[in-house]
């Protein structure tokens, strides 16, 4: 047999066999018969050495243009394997979007998200409404209309990220309650959760990145009873059990008078850890009065109306209920940290 005749006979075999295929499989095995390294048509080529140059080169072009072909039946074979393939399974198999999911099929919610969801309904429960604000702010929002003017001192009690364009990054929810103050006419409560970032070192209880909800009440008549009470619910309803806290007098511009709110820790019961830096005592809330320039700056008259405000940071609180050493976890990605049920 001549080699034309070979190669002819080689892509009739190909034809029928390929056609044959039942499976994608079947074909890519069937393919390799013939194209692969061990295929005939190959097997063919590697036997060329005693043709002439010119024979070689007419007998090159028409086992490339076989070897072609060949690709051609299975391109054709695979894509009607394809479809039915695909009709079959259409019509056999059925996708039920109402089956219940597995429980590790589910993805669940962070359990800071998981805490202020919850603080979220305390504080609607008690007539609050829910106020939010931008991550990146003007510098008059997050420091100036709070009192801290020019280059007052307490700014570095905020490590803060600038933008290069003068704006930054805010360092506490409480730029919210300045748009609040312009925004919303007297009385009123507002809650405003947020994410807010200081040039902090990371350490087991500080991070760049981490969350508060700004509270703040604006009425006739407000005082550090109002406030006090309100956080005794609060911490009541979310420890669900009385907590031991703390007032200390505590300094922030915006605020007259000014407290800490500390609780005492729960992940050493009181008896010194890590999170309290061995004090037994985590500071959980700082807040106070609202300072009468405040209020002017917004337009608002404080012989008229006062107010307290406060911020709750909500890391060290879920850190609290749930025992957790370490604020890096948050942030980690660390799946065997996420899965545990909160
Ligand atoms: N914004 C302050 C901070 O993050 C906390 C604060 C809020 C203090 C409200 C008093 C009143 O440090």
């Amino acid at each position: 047999m001549n080699a034309g005749n070979e190669i002819e006979s080689i892509l009739e075999e190909a034809q029928k066999v390929i056609n044959g295929s039942k499976t994608e499989t079947d074909l890519d095995n069937n393919k390799n018969i013939f194209i692969g390294k061990k295929g005939k048509l190959t097997a063919v080529l590697k036997n060329i050495g005693s043709l002439s140059i010119e024979e070689k080169k007419i007998f090159g072009q028409r086992a490339n243009q076989a070897a072609e072909k060949i690709e051609e039946y299975v391109h054709k074979v695979r894509t009607s394997l394809k479809e039915e393939y695909y009709s079959v399974t259409l019509q056999t198999e059925k996708f039920d979007t109402t089956r219940p999911l597995k429980p590790e099929e589910t993805g669940s919610l962070h359990p800071i998200t998981k805490i202020q969801y919850e603080i979220e309904d305390i504080f609607t429960s008690m007539g609050f409404s829910i106020m939010d604000g931008p991550e990146v702010e003007t510098d008059y929002n997050n420091f100036e209309a709070l009192n801290f003017t020019g280059d007052h001192p307490a700014r570095d009690m905020q490590d803060t990220f600038y933008t290069s364009d003068g704006n930054l990054l805010r360092t506490h929810t409480s730029a919210i309650q300045v748009r609040t103050l312009r925004e919303l006419k007297p009385p009123f409560k507002i809650i405003a959760p947020g994410r807010v970032f200081r040039y902090e070192e990371v350490d087991a209880s500080h991070e760049n990145t981490f969350y508060q909800i700004e509270g703040m009440v604006v009425g006739k008549d407000i005082s550090v009873s109002n406030l006090i009470y309100t956080m005794n619910v609060l911490l009541k309803e979310i420890f669900q059990k009385e907590v031991k806290v703390r007032l200390r007098p505590g300094y922030f511009p915006f605020v007259e008078p000014g407290f800490e709110l500390d609780i005492s820790c729960m992940v050493c019961d009181g008896s010194g850890c890590s999170v309290c830096k061995h004090s037994g005592w985590v500071e959980l809330l700082p807040c106070g009065l609202i300072h009468p320039n405040v209020l002017k700056l917004a337009g608002i008259d404080p012989a008229e109306w006062t107010g307290f405000a406060f911020g709750l940071g909500l890391d060290r609180l879920v850190m609290m209920r749930y025992a957790i050493n370490d604020i890096r976890f948050f942030h980690s990605g660390n799946l065997r940290f996420l899965k545990q049920s909160f």
